[in-house]
């Protein structure tokens, strides 16, 4: 008999503005095709079946609103209120994850299109073991270090350079102590993790996963759903 999986819990951070979006609403409740950022995000995580536990982490002022019109979902769905930062929302919506989610997955709510197999390859590496996962790509373009007054410092060497997606998956309990240690602010949680010593498995991304960060990339995400079929 197979062993049953794992449950898992989802956090998505959601509590950003969208500064460079823009558009005067929080990026998260912006329509992509007729359906939120946020909606999509929470429908990618339901739809994998060890995901038991969903955390959404909403701007304080649209939680309610938020809590009220959540999408029918298999997984049990809560919102706590986000933070000032995406670090100090993770911190929230973390102390909402039951202990019985040994597996935790955070999920930007700004990656509505990440494809179930992806979602599928974090969950299974770390039940497979590892520690911390994260989704990776190659970098095409050449990437360089630059000092303040706009000159180059050092070029990367490009071959080792992965650009790094979520969901990222964690063992609860290392998520819980590299947020509970603090320190400067990171961009993702892995670099949190990796700061307490703790290695970092780097499991193949999709490119269908990227971030909606500038009105350009939203463009763009709705060219996909189009291809795609409009879902
Ligand atoms: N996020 C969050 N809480 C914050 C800031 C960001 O939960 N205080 C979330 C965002 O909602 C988003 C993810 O973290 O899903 C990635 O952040 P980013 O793309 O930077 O979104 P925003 O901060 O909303 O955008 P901007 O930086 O342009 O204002
Ligand atoms: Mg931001």
């Amino acid at each position: 008999m197979p062993e049953p999986p794992l449950p898992v819990a989802a956090i998505i951070p959601a509590a950003g503005s969208g500064l460079r979006l823009g558009g005067g609403i929080p990026k998260a409740l912006r329509l992509l095709h007729g359906t939120s950022l946020l909606d999509r995000s929470i429908l990618a995580l339901d739809a994998h079946p060890a995901i038991t536990r969903i955390v959404i982490a909403a701007p304080p002022a649209s939680a309610p609103q938020i809590r009220m019109d959540l999408p029918a979902c298999r997984a049990e769905v809560t919102v706590v209120n986000g933070g000032t930062s995406r670090q100090a929302s993770v911190f929230a919506a973390l102390a909402a994850v039951p202990d019985e989610c040994a597996i935790v997955l955070v999920h930007d709510a700004a990656r509505p299109l990440v494809p179930l197999d992806l979602v599928g390859r974090v969950i299974d590496a770390v039940a497979a073991g590892a520690t911390a996962v994260v989704p990776g790509l190659p970098v095409a373009d050449t990437v360089k270090e630059v000092d303040e007054g706009g000159y180059v410092v050092r070029t990367l060497p490009r071959a080792q350079l992965r650009a790094i997606q979520t969901p990222q998956g964690f063992r609860r309990e290392v998520l819980l102590a590299a947020h509970a240690e603090g320190g400067p602010p990171a961009t993702d949680d892995a670099a949190l993790v990796e700061r307490i010593g703790e290695r970092v498995l780097v499991v193949a991304g999709d490119p269908a996963a990227m971030k909606i960060t500038t009105p350009e990339d939203l463009d763009r995400a709705g060219l996909l759903v189009a291809q795609q079929g409009a879902r």
